[in-house]
């Protein structure tokens, strides 16, 4: 356990509960649970210039800033050896790429893409089952179940595999396939059901509590959001190593970053780990976060648009799957997220999001679906009407690789096959126009 962790707070009454107490939400009210750190102790032992000449580049390199600093008990020796190389252990560093033709598209001075598609299972969600994977493996648990749009399932299915704990996991029908195929190349046990990703969420509660079996929920899990922040940490660190003094002792933060918005774990997160960078001195202020939400799923756009941290549920019905919830389940932290940092949320519509896969895939040379394409989204929103400065840098943080759902990349209006036979007169007759 991490020495500098005090516990956990609720996020609504303020109770604070003790690391070992701390399993779900809080036992009071119920409200999501948040992390506290001893963040003048981290900032006297930990210095980031030594994280930043560190070569070991997985996410286990921030452990002063985690609740558990390793995934696997130091007394575990026969795992230690065998996860050594597992993905588990070593996985991080996403490339942080540069888009130099949206900068010149868009009129804003620095575009970077944090590219989270290439992590082990394809998304963003590593990041949170990774953490809540430590805390199993820390507790002798042997079964995981989650309910999920698919990404969180397809992550938790991949970096269980080879580990010893079995996935069980709760999707709606409709998930794309290539979702469900990593959960069950991987081994999950995987629960199709006939419904809505909020009904999956609920089901996978009353499983929980009937089978015993430990629950990776986004949000409902406190541990999601210490794993999605070391996004944030890996951006202020790529940033300091990419300056032109590359003697850079310190972090150093973007002006903005933007970030897709369905359940709101993932801005949560990252607005979590620009807090604990602001805390322990190692970034001067907060990028201003921008989330962005779909349009036919628009139940926290109304809360930030109301102005309070109400959130009523309403039915979502947009095409990107990982940004469907008909209430999002770390709301009222999205919420904070951006009311705090100073940012906004916008709401992109499907077709805008169909039309980011083909713009990022076509100048950026990156391949997203959907729900990631909302970013892109934000971006082309923000810059234009003047909320994004054209001198600002920005950030967008990508969450999903478009291999996993190609049937929206299609839709997308990718292009069109050219069918011929195997004859170089059908060529011709096509290459010459
Ligand atoms: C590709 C992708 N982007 C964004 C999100 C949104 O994350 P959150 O639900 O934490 O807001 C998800 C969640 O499933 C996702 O799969
Ligand atoms: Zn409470």
């Amino acid at each position: 356990m991490n020495p500098y962790l005090l516990g956990f707070r609720c996020t609504r009454c303020e109770q604070m509960l003790d690391v070992e107490e701390a399993l779900y939400t809080c036992l009071r009210c119920g409200g999501n649970l948040d992390a506290h750190y001893d963040y003048a102790g981290i900032a006297r032992h930990v210095n980031p210039a030594h994280l930043i000449a560190n070569p070991n580049h997985s996410v286990w390199r921030y452990a002063p800033l985690l609740p558990i600093g390793y995934p696997v008990p130091a007394q575990d020796e026969q795992r230690q050896a065998e996860l050594r190389w597992h993905p588990l252990t070593t996985f991080g560093d996403s490339p942080l790429i540069r888009a130099p033709k949206l900068e010149r598209l868009l009129d804003v001075r620095t575009v970077w893409l944090k590219d989270d598609s290439r992590l082990p299972s394809s998304s963003f969600k590593d990041r949170a089952s990774s953490m809540v994977i430590a805390r199993a493996l820390h507790a002798g648990i042997q079964t995981i179940c989650a309910a999920s749009t698919g990404n969180a399932a397809s992550s938790l299915a991949t970096l269980c595999a080879g580990v010893g704990i079995q996935a069980v996991i709760f999707v709606p029908r409709s998930t794309p396939e290539g979702k469900l195929a990593q959960m069950l190349v991987h081994g999950a046990q995987v629960y199709a059901v006939e419904g809505s990703y909020d009904e999956a969420f609920d089901l996978a509660l009353q499983a929980t509590r009937e089978f015993g079996w430990y629950n990776r929920n986004t949000g409902f899990n406190p541990y999601t959001r210490e794993g999605k922040k070391t996004a944030a940490f890996e951006i202020c660190e790529q940033l300091a190593r990419f300056a032109p003094d590359t003697r850079a002792a310190t972090f150093r933060a973007p002006d903005v970053v933007i970030v897709p918005v369905g359940d709101g774990n993932i801005i949560s997160g990252l607005h979590k780990g620009f807090k604990d960078l602001v805390n322990t001195g190692w970034i001067e202020r907060m990028p201003r976060l921008i989330g962005v939400t779909a349009a036919l799923a628009p139940a926290l756009y109304r809360a930030w648009q109301s102005g309070s941290e109400q959130i009523t549920p309403v039915p979502a019905t947009t095409i990107a799957g990982g940004i469907s919830a008909d209430l999002p389940r770390d709301g009222v932290m999205a919420l904070r997220a951006v009311r705090e940092s100073g940012g906004l949320l916008i709401e992109a519509s499907d077709e805008e999001m169909l039309d980011g896969i083909r713009v990022l895939a076509s100048t950026a040379a990156v391949f997203v679906e959907p729900a990631c394409a909302a970013a892109y989204v934000g971006l082309v929103k923000a810059s234009r009407s003047g909320i994004i400065r054209p001198d600002e840098e920005v950030v967008l943080q990508l969450t999903g690789s478009g291999l996993k759902d190609v049937k929206s990349a299609l839709y997308a209006r990718a292009g069109r096959l050219i069918p011929i036979q195997p004859r170089i007169e059908d060529v011709r007759r096509f290459a010459e126009g």
